[in-house]
């Protein structure tokens, strides 16, 4: 039977049991409705395809078995239900990516599967639990960034004010001094000053500068970053772009998104310092429309879904938990500023970053979401 027809069984099948689309097509859980016989697909919601990462058209007709790449306590659950009469069943299962989907990862859900009034039909629904346990997450660490961001603001004043009369004194003494071998002593005091006062600059970066909010193309935005770090790394890196050319124009502030995603993509190119020497380096790009996402606890239509992914070494384990803290570096010479930083002005949009990481495969995820008025903290 073709996807077409057997749309219009399952409208008819879905009037007769007071079943409405329309309504299932609003839920924020992912729902196919699918043959009991054949498993193929007869009704997808939004949710479900957002969740899938494929559209609508290419799910219908696609068998629920071929989807979840031959999932075998779901198949069990299917067939229970099926056999059994059961009207539904309930468990926690991994739903593995599938062929064509772009997510490649797997997810922990929730699923349900359960029998339709029409017995030609049945119907999945799952909730991923990451979701849940990441806004729990993300709650905990807008608080961390808070108390960070307050932190450092404090601790930069601090050192900043005595900072300007350390390497005035320095200068001073220099002039001085009988002896110029004595001046080794004071350009240490000097240069060591001066050190200080650019980390120092760095850590109130976040607070001094005014939010510029504008309408732009977050393409340009990668464009900008792509060159700057193809500039510092001419040779052996590839950065491939990915990008999904529909997404529509953001309002932010875009220095700030530059800086966050160059933070990211400069760390990825660092780490690839092997890679690079053997010519097999690459970072990617990958731009995506997400829909229906829950940040802290604020639930949005639209948001833009950033992945900057790269075929490096991963993050060192030692760190892996507290890459986003202030000062934590594994790198000789970091000052482990570059994640923090990214962090704050992410959030600053209401958005979340994320890392997940192993040998060869490093995705920094950032998802920010559309704003049609301008409110970015
Ligand atoms: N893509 C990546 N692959 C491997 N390790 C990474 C990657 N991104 C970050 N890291 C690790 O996370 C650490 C923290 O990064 P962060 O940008 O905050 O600080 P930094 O690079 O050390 O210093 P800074 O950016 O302030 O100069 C890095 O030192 C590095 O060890
Ligand atoms: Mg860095």
């Amino acid at each position: 039977m073709s996807a077409g027809l057997l749309r219009n069984s399952f409208k008819e099948a879905a009037s007769a049991a007071s079943f409405v689309p329309t309504l299932l097509d609003q839920l924020p859980n992912a729902i196919v409705v699918f043959e009991v016989e054949t498993k193929e697909l007869v009704y997808v919601n939004p949710a479900a395809e957002s969740s899938l990462d494929l559209s609508r058209k290419s799910l219908e007709g696609q068998s629920l078995f071929d989807l979840f790449s031959d999932n075998l306590p779901l198949n069990r659950m299917v067939e229970e239900v099926r056999m059994g009469g059961i009207s539904a069943q309930r468990q926690e299962l991994v739903i593995h990516s599938l062929p064509g989907s772009i997510h490649q990862e797997s997810v922990q859900a929730h699923v349900v599967v359960a029998m339709l009034e029409n017995p030609r039909l049945m119907m999945m629904e799952w909730f991923p639990i990451d979701q849940q346990l990441r806004s729990e997450r993300d709650e905990r660490v807008t608080q961390q960034v808070e108390a960070n961001k307050q932190l450092m603001r404090n601790l930069a004043h601090e050192i900043k004010n005595p900072l300007g009369g350390i390497r005035g004194a320095a200068q001073l003494l220099e002039f001085e001094l009988p002896d110029k071998g004595l001046y080794e002593y004071t350009q240490v005091i000097i240069k060591e000053s001066d050190r200080l006062q650019t980390l120092v600059d760095r850590l109130l970066a976040p607070h001094r500068k005014a939010h510029v909010i504008e309408s732009f193309n977050v393409h340009e935005t990668l464009e900008r970053v792509r060159s700057l770090v193809l500039a510092e790394f001419p040779h052996g890196l590839r950065i491939i772009r990915n990008y999904d050319t529909s997404l529509p124009n953001m309002l932010g502030d875009q220095e700030q998104l530059i800086q966050a995603v160059l933070n990211i993509a400069h760390n990825a190119a660092q780490a690839l310092s092997e890679e690079i020497r053997s010519g097999v380096a690459q970072i990617e790009f990958r731009t995506r429309i997400a829909r229906s996402v829950t940040i802290s606890k604020q639930r949005y239509k639209l948001a833009l879904d950033l992945h900057v992914i790269d075929n490096g070494p991963g993050i060192p384990e030692d760190i892996s938990e507290r890459i986003f803290f202030p000062l934590v570096s594994g790198r000789e010479g970091g000052s482990g500023l570059g994640l923090t930083l990214a962090q704050t002005f992410v959030q600053q949009h209401q958005g979340f970053i994320a890392c997940e990481s192993r040998s060869g495969y490093t995705d920094f995820h950032i998802q920010i979401p559309y704003r049609t008025q301008e409110k970015v903290a």
